[in-house]
């Protein structure tokens, strides 16, 4: 055992309380039947009232060894049955909180340029699809990251990814989709790779060519100045294979919604990548209701994101495919729309989870704490709901809810000390840091 944390004030563990059905099948309630295993029902998500038992663990204590947690439990009760040996570090974390870190699971991390003459422009009342019809927007992305070469895309997704570690967020999911063309696409993906031996946080890669159409497949001699058909067939016949082939990516994602993919272009291509191993992943009735919520439960993806607009019967088919809503606050307050009906998918049953979705347009933040704070002031969720949407129900939004999410005997050990009394503060004060300590597979990185 190198590292025990002791006498813990708070210590979230996220760990299904005995009393629920598995997951947290919606309500907690006594289980009539034995649970299959504290691992069995893992990787769907908590929803409904399991979304607020945050397994907290009063006077808690963490032991880790490697990069494992090794025991969990009451500091009066684990203390004595431990082997403190001379290079065991202890942390007393009185009055503070201990959780799991942050899964941010939704970015655009890997990026050449910069957009802040946009943010100026939407300041005095453009808006962001005012900009993206003029050529802006996402395109104006894809030029600078086709220039950048994989040194200047290296640098300046470590800088990000500096300042996230030092909030708290210890796995990120990142998109390619600012290439549009095979060989900007790979190396996007390729520079994901790689981002994850230099730095502390694992990165975890998402294809996302049908992000926009490129300028090469726009022209006015063609009926609606795209050819979409074209694109379409060179994502579905060269690049989701080529990453496939490379093992560059394990999701596929697609935008779909008014003015890029329509459902019948989203279907094609994540049933493409789902054949070469790709799990689906949607951008979903974020501009308007399109019916990108049905592709989602249609095509039976991980998660959707966005959901701004989605449909009653959307949502339905979201939640009997098992398909996590994320949500991403700070891309509502950033582009002044609206916020995602939260609420109803917790009443309906839909697991929820947070993210950034950093990227240099939309939205610029980097901080999970912050979209915390948003979610509890903008989406209606409660803190316990929102800790829950950050961290166990983000790590199943990237199919890792068996792995990391949340503090128990055998997971990874991704942990945050908090210099906070109980984890009502993190949206309460939010702006504020207060992570003091990250640990991340087992070693103190920050603190
Ligand atoms: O998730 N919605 C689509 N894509 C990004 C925006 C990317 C950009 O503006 O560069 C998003 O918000
Ligand atoms: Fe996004």
């Amino acid at each position: 055992m190198h590292l025990i944390i002791q006498h813990i004030g708070q210590l979230l563990t996220l760990a299904p309380s005995p009393n629920a059905l598995g997951e947290g099948r919606g309500e907690v309630k006594p289980n009539p039947r034995p649970l299959p295993s504290r691992e069995g029902v893992k990787g769907l998500g908590r929803f409904g009232p399991a979304m607020s038992d945050l397994g907290i663990i009063e006077d808690g204590l963490v032991a880790i060894e490697d990069d494992k947690i090794v025991a969990v439990g009451k500091t009066s009760e684990f203390k004595p049955k431990l082997k403190f040996l001379p290079h065991t570090k202890v942390i007393d974390a009185r009055n503070q909180v201990v959780m799991p870190g942050f899964v941010d699971c939704h970015t655009h991390l890997v990026y050449g340029g910069s957009r802040e003459d946009e943010f100026e422009m939407r300041a005095s009342g453009v808006t962001y699809q005012e900009i993206a019809a003029k050529g802006g927007g996402i395109r104006s992305t894809v030029k600078a990251t086709r220039l950048a070469s994989r040194e200047v895309l290296k640098r300046d997704a470590l800088k990000r990814l500096d300042r996230m570690l030092l909030w708290g967020t210890t796995t990120v999911e990142s998109k390619s989709g600012y290439g549009l063309e095979t060989k900007s696409e790979i190396k996007q993906l390729e520079v994901n790779r790689n981002l994850n031996g230099l730095q502390p946080i694992e990165v975890v890669s998402t294809f996302m060519g049908a992000h926009e159409f490129p300028e090469e497949y726009r022209s006015q001699n063609i009926e609606g100045g795209i050819d979409r058909e074209g694109y379409v067939r060179l994502i579905c016949e060269e690049m989701i294979p080529r990453v496939a082939e490379a093992k560059l990516a394990e999701f596929c994602d697609v935008f779909c919604d008014q003015g890029v993919f329509t459902p019948e272009e989203a279907i094609k291509i994540l049933e493409t990548a789902s054949n070469y191993g790709l799990y689906p992943k949607i951008h979903a009735d974020e501009l308007a209701s399109v019916g990108a919520a049905e592709v989602a439960g249609k095509v039976k993806a991980v998660s959707a994101e966005h959901l701004l607009y989605p449909s009653q019967a959307g949502l339905a088919l979201m939640k009997q495919a098992g398909t996590i809503a994320v949500l991403l606050p700070g891309t509502s307050l950033t582009i002044k729309k609206n916020y995602a009906p939260a609420r109803k998918m917790i009443e309906m049953g839909i697991p929820v989870a947070l993210a950034t979705d950093h990227n240099p347009g939309s939205c610029t933040i980097e901080n999970m704490p912050f979209i915390i704070g948003l979610a509890c002031l903008y989406l209606g969720l409660t803190p316990a709901e929102a800790i829950c949407a950050a961290t166990y129900n983000a790590a199943c939004a990237i199919k890792r809810g068996d792995k990391i999410g949340s503090v128990e005997e055998g997971k990874q050990a991704d942990l945050l000390i908090m210099d906070i009394p109980n984890y009502r503060y993190i949206p309460y004060h939010y702006g504020v840091n207060y992570v003091k300590t990250v640990v991340k597979k087992g070693r103190i990185v920050v603190g």
